[in-house]
């Protein structure tokens, strides 16, 4: 297994281009698998989620390769209705095919995802909505058994459950209803980036659906929908990692290739710290000279603070003077890196869903872990600033979600490198 080496102290300086965004191409994988014809997905970042989507898209009977950015899937007329828990228990984003294959094939199989290290993550909004459009749902031995009971009927469904919208959910009940008969009205849909993304694309193959970016989507069903070409839209947490990252080391860095619209939350915290920060049309220029003030940050769903950038702004906010709070509404439980950036000479308290802060003068490098992708990520930025070296141990957790992280954070002058264990 790899590690990665960080020395701490310098600033990043110079300009960063962003990948594809992991969350958008994942759900868009899934409903490629909506058309028979063959539909290629581009800017698609090589990533371990990436590969193991393909992988359950092959085990369902599609054809799927990644090249050189691009991912090529036809699904055929033979689609296969199981996925398997190996490969679900891999990656929660599996549970995506759910919506096509009963839209498809009128069945489906997928292995219930079970626990997560970021707390729980029921389905129970992906079952809700399923049903209300004519699913007959078995839960039996670990796996979700759907069955259409005739052809998908539109319907009205109100999506949201105790913690808001839900991402994954929104998605399989929009792609179920691309091919249901008559139309389907979502109340409550999410209105995260991604999600937008999808029903572009699903659009692209022939869906009707409007409202997308608002919690009230309509989809009239049609007959069949067919394979296109399209391109996924960067990732904001990404791009929000490295702003972040810019501004904790005091550095000048022009983020490239990203939407700078998907980050107003981002921008409003980092310009409340007294971090500069210049819009441009594809780039935001992250510049920081004077100190850091404290910033108090709650996460929501989108337009919200994102919880996939809470870990992050906390490495920032833990040398940043005088106390800041983060209260985590997504995931109450989200908040394994704080025991990790304690160790590195943070004064982090935890109280309920929320993370007290007492910014400290300097962090001090250590040997740290993480088992999750953002809060891997948070450790490797709180390195970029402490004293002396932090290695960073069970990078596979990054590779799920970063692509080329240290090449990209070496290249605006950070002491980083990957080494074998
Ligand atoms: C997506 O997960 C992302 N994953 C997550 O990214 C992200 O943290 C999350 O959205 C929130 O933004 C992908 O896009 C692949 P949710 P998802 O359903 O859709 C509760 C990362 O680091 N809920 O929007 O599974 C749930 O427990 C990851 O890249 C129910 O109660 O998240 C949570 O509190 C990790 N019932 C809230 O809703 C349900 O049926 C939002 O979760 C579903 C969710």
């Amino acid at each position: 297994m790899d590690k990665i080496v960080i020395t701490g102290g310098r600033k990043l300086k110079g300009e960063v281009e962003i990948s594809g965004a992991k969350n958008s191409a994942l759900p868009i994988m899934a409903a490629a698998l909506l058309a028979e014809g063959e539909s290629v997905i581009e800017n698609v970042p090589d990533l371990r989620d990436i590969h193991t989507m393909i992988r359950l898209l092959r085990a369902l009977g599609a054809k799927a390769m990644y090249e050189n950015g691009s991912v090529r899937i036809k699904a055929g007329t033979n689609l296969k209705s199981l996925a398997p828990y190996k490969l679900v228990s891999t990656m929660r984003a599996s549970v995506c095919v759910l919506g096509p294959l009963l839209a498809r094939t009128g069945h489906a199989e997928v292995s219930l995802p079970g626990g997560c290290v970021i707390g729980p993550r029921p389905i129970d909004l992906h079952l809700k909505g399923l049903e209300a459009l004519g699913t007959k749902i078995e839960i039996q031995h670990g796996y979700v058994n759907a069955t259409a009971l005739r052809k998908l009927r539109g319907a009205d469904i109100y999506l949201g459950g105790s913690f808001g919208s839900s991402v994954l959910a929104t998605a399989n009940v929009i792609m179920a209803a691309t091919l249901a008969k008559g139309r389907t009205q979502i109340e409550n849909a999410a209105c995260e980036p991604e999600i937008v993304d999808l029903m572009r694309f699903l659009k692209k193959m022939g869906a009707k659906i409007s409202g997308e970016g608002s919690p009230h989507v309509e989809i009239e069903g049609v007959s069949k929908l067919h394979g296109v070409h399209y391109s996924v839209i960067p990732d904001r947490i990404e791009a929000g990692t490295f702003m972040f990252a810019a501004a904790m080391t005091g550095g000048d860095v022009l983020v490239k290739k990203m939407e700078p619209s998907h980050q107003n939350v981002v921008i409003d915290k980092l310009l409340q710290a007294g971090v500069r920060v210049e819009k441009g049309k594809n780039s935001i220029r992250i510049r920081r000279t004077g100190a850091l003030k404290p910033v108090d940050v709650t996460t929501l769903p989108y337009p919200g603070f994102p919880t996939d950038l809470q870990a992050q702004m906390m490495s920032l906010m833990t040398v940043t003077p005088g106390i800041s709070v983060i209260t985590e509404k997504i995931y109450p439980d989200r908040f394994m890196h704080v025991s990790e950036l304690n160790r590195m000479g943070s004064k982090v308290f935890l109280e309920g869903p929320s993370a007290i802060i007492h910014g400290v003068k300097r962090l001090s490098g250590a040997p740290v872990m993480a088992s999750d992708l953002r809060a891997s990520a948070a450790l490797v930025i709180a390195g970029l600033v402490a004293e002396g070296s932090t290695e960073v141990h069970r990078v596979y957790h990054l590779d799920r979600g970063y692509e080329k992280l240290e090449i990209k954070f070496s290249s605006l002058g950070a002491g980083i490198h990957r080494e074998k264990e």
